[in-house]
């Protein structure tokens, strides 16, 4: 009895960013919302921290909605690290009290919220070596990077290998996975951000203004256009012989071209508990460094994502704490 009136505490009166209807950043709000029991396979967490990603305000504007359909409210944010509060039935690997993280999938989202529900199956242990913020700033990120660089390049030591963005959301985590596979990584960034990417371990970092792709005919065995604005030309006169072009921001074209096309392949980023082993180690033997840049909390949420949209970020990845 007890337990049931805690646990119906729990889900009444929370609070988070949801919106109800797709549109622009009008139309987000914190507001007051009720969490349902955590299904078959699912979890409840405490959210620590929750992280900030471009398809947070590409599925606001309705750009997914063929993926993520009509039902509102809807909560924003997929990204996050928490607690587990509760489990579902037939939850195996994970308990109530474990330190986790984790993304909801395309349709689920709300981490940006002070609980949110995640299916097991893309909810993992943090690694003890990092704090939450830390955490909630990885799983997108890094299941982009994994899934493009190690499951759909097979990238290997030797390999050399640019990456647009270098020091975006993907592109920081990238350079590193990259790395630590043993590829030789040049990357595009802004000028002033130059020191930086030299830094974090790429071998040369050129301007993204001043880039000029001509300059590096047959020189990659992977080009990872985290940024999306190489053309399947530049792309593949970049490249050298068998090597492979990465997209994560399809065009039409692009998309053809993923299809009839060996050389470009199209990534969608897939978080399985293997992968997220991968890099909870890497990241617990610090050869994958978070870059949290900004955390604000849930109340100062909207405006801090609002100003990713419009201005984009830079010194890390936003975070939004609800417990602050
Ligand atoms: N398909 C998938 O599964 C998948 C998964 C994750 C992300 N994505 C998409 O991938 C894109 C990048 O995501 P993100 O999280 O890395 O975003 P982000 O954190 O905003 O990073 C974007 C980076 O691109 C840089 N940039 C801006 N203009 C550029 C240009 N002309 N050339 C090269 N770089 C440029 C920015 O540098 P400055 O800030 O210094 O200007 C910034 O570092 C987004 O469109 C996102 O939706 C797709």
């Amino acid at each position: 009895m007890l337990y049931s009136a805690v646990t119906l505490m729990r889900q009444l009166g929370l609070k988070r960013v949801q919106y109800h209807r797709y549109g622009g950043p009008e139309v987000l709000k914190v507001e007051d919302f009720t969490l349902p029991e955590p299904g078959p396979g699912q979890v409840r967490i405490k959210v620590m921290a929750a992280s900030a990603n471009p398809m947070d305000w590409k599925i606001r504007k309705g750009e997914m909605k063929f993926l993520t359909g009509g039902k509102f409210p809807r909560g924003l944010g997929h990204d996050f690290a928490g607690i587990i509060e509760a489990v579902g039935a037939n939850v195996t690997r994970l308990k109530v009290g474990d330190e986790v993280f984790g993304a909801t999938g395309l349709k689920e989202s709300g981490t940006f919220a002070e609980a949110a529900i995640c299916d097991e199956k893309t909810t993992f242990i943090k690694p003890r070596a990092i704090n939450f913020e830390e955490a909630a700033s990885l799983p997108i990120v890094t299941a982009t990077a994994w899934t493009a660089l190690v499951e759909k390049a097979n990238l290997r030591a030797g390999q050399r290998l640019l990456i647009t963005g270098c020091l975006g959301g993907v592109g920081h985590v990238s350079v590193q996975v990259a790395m630590l596979r043993g590829a030789t990584v040049a990357g595009s960034c802004s000028a002033s951000r130059r020191d930086e990417a030299l830094a974090l371990g790429v071998s040369e970092a050129v301007d993204y203004r001043a880039f000029d792709a001509s300059n590096y005919h047959n020189s990659f065995d992977v080009v990872f256009d985290t940024h999306g604005s190489l053309t399947i030309a530049q792309c593949n006169d970049m490249l050298r012989k068998g090597g492979v072009a990465l997209h994560i921001v399809p065009t039409p074209l692009k998309m053809i071209y993923g299809v009839i096309n060996q050389r470009h392949k199209i990534i969608f980023a897939h978080l399985t508990p293997e992968s997220m082993a991968e890099v909870s180690a890497a990241v617990e033997l610090g050869k994958i460094t978070p870059q949290v840049g900004k955390v604000v909390p849930l109340s100062d949420a909207i405006s801090a994502i609002v100003d990713f949209e419009k201005n984009g970020l830079s010194g890390g990845k936003l975070v939004i704490s609800p417990m602050e």
